[in-house]
């Protein structure tokens, strides 16, 4: 196998959090009286706390101080965090822990990169703290996705050189960040959005190492 480590994004790979990301989101717009839709909800995936705000108040044509901007992305996450809390093992994504498992029995290292401050309540809340072998999360780095500063200290925590680590994204920031750091970014989600990932599937249940050995294979890597 030439991959020896594989990096999975929280959000949308392991856990279906976007879902409360935009409830709490449309809660805050709903207040200051902007127009907030799904769709808008689309572009912030993978994109850091502040970023989606501000993503929000250009949406909105609002223009804030810095500490009114701090204000309200904390009353946001106050919000999250009482719908992630309510979270349990039960919404881990199918096929996470079965890949995650397959993985571990090939000796390739398992590590998270995601651009959320709450990894570890979320990791706490589905069980799967001591999943990883490394975690790089927004609370170990300070460039947002598409930097790859993310994956590049995932990689540098479990030791393995940036070439071949595998990245598992849900989102185009993600799947950037994932290329920019010189990696195979393997995209969850529909192959008509995801176009720059090396290869797409619609959940980790879809994965197995044959296919991985197959794209390895397709790239030249062998
Ligand atoms: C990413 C999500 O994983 O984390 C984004 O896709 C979110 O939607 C970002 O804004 C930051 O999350 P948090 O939990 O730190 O607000
Ligand atoms: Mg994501």
């Amino acid at each position: 196998m030439w991959t020896r480590a594989c990096i999975f994004d929280l959000d949308g790979v392991v856990v279906d959090t976007a879902k409360y990301h935009y409830i709490a989101w449309k809660r805050l717009t709903d207040d200051l009286d902007i127009l907030f839709t799904e769709k808008d909800n689309e572009r912030l995936k993978g994109v850091s706390r502040m970023d989606s705000l501000e993503i929000i108040l250009e949406i909105g044509g609002k223009q804030l101080n810095i500490s009114e901007k701090m204000e309200l992305a904390a009353i946001k996450n106050k919000w999250y965090i009482e719908y992630v809390s309510r979270m349990t093992p039960r919404d881990i994504l199918p096929g996470t822990l079965e890949f995650i498992d397959v993985l571990k029995k090939n000796r390739i290292k398992i590590a998270l990169g995601s651009a959320s401050r709450n990894t570890p309540l979320i990791l706490n809340r589905i069980g799967m703290n001591n999943a990883f072998d490394a975690v790089a999360d927004g609370n170990t780095v300070s460039k947002a996705k598409p930097d790859p500063e993310v994956f590049i200290e995932a990689a540098r925590m479990v030791d393995i050189e940036t070439g071949r680590c595998v990245v598992f994204e849900d989102a185009l920031a993600g799947i950037e960040a994932a290329l920019n750091a010189g990696m195979i970014c393997i995209g969850i989600g529909d192959k008509n959005i995801l176009k720059d990932a090396h290869m797409v599937v619609k959940g980790l249940y879809e994965m197995d190492l044959n296919k991985l050995t197959a794209l390895e294979k397709r790239l030249g890597y062998e």
